[in-house]
């Protein structure tokens, strides 16, 4: 019985240190967080009213611009896998730094962040887990969609599909 136990904690203790290696070892492959200079943000051709960019910069700048607050989680994997993927994801479909001039791409990436926010896709729930601070409520939801609605008017409607 005794000997059981002792071989036991003998085997718990093996497989904590194996667990402890591989943790060790994941750290090697943690991903560059980077963030690019702002080429051009939104607020230099679409300014938005004051309140209405503080809300996109609070809600979706970490993954949508070059300006992401990288948190501690994002330094340690496997975490860290996660986040970069994300934001160098979120990047690619949308981004606040990188703004477009062509009015009709414009046009687009309103459209689609009046979407976003109709579905209530986003700020993802699982970012506002973390960050209560990114959560729109229903009125500033609304919000930030009627200044995509206002700012799109004047602009042609887009022709390509990007
Ligand atoms: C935790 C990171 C994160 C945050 C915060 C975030 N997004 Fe995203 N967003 C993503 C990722 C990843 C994608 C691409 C994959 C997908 O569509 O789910 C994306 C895609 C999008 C798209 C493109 C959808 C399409 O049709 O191509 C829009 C528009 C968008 N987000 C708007 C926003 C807005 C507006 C906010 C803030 C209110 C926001 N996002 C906050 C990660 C994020």
């Amino acid at each position: 019985m005794l000997a059981t136990l002792i071989a036991m904690k003998h085997k718990l203790k093996s497989v904590f240190g194996a667990a402890v290696v591989v943790f060790g070892l994941m750290q090697l492959a943690n991903p560059a967080r980077t963030n690019p200079p702002v080429m051009n943000d939104l607020s230099a051709t679409n300014a938005p009213p004051p309140e209405i960019a503080a809300l996109l910069r609070a809600a979706c700048y970490d993954c949508h611009s070059h300006e992401t607050k990288w948190p501690l989680y994002s330094r340690i994997a496997p975490s860290s896998w996660l986040v970069v993927s994300d934001v160098n994801e979120g990047r690619q479909h949308l981004n606040f730094s990188a703004w477009p001039t062509d009015p009709a791409l414009v046009a687009k990436k309103l459209d689609r962040i009046n979407e976003v926010l109709d579905y209530r896709e986003m700020p993802p729930g699982k970012y506002t887990l973390l960050h209560p601070e990114a959560r729109l409520t229903e009125d500033q939801r609304k919000r930030i969609m009627d200044w995509t609605e206002a700012a799109a008017k004047p602009l042609p409607m887009a022709s390509t599909n990007q």
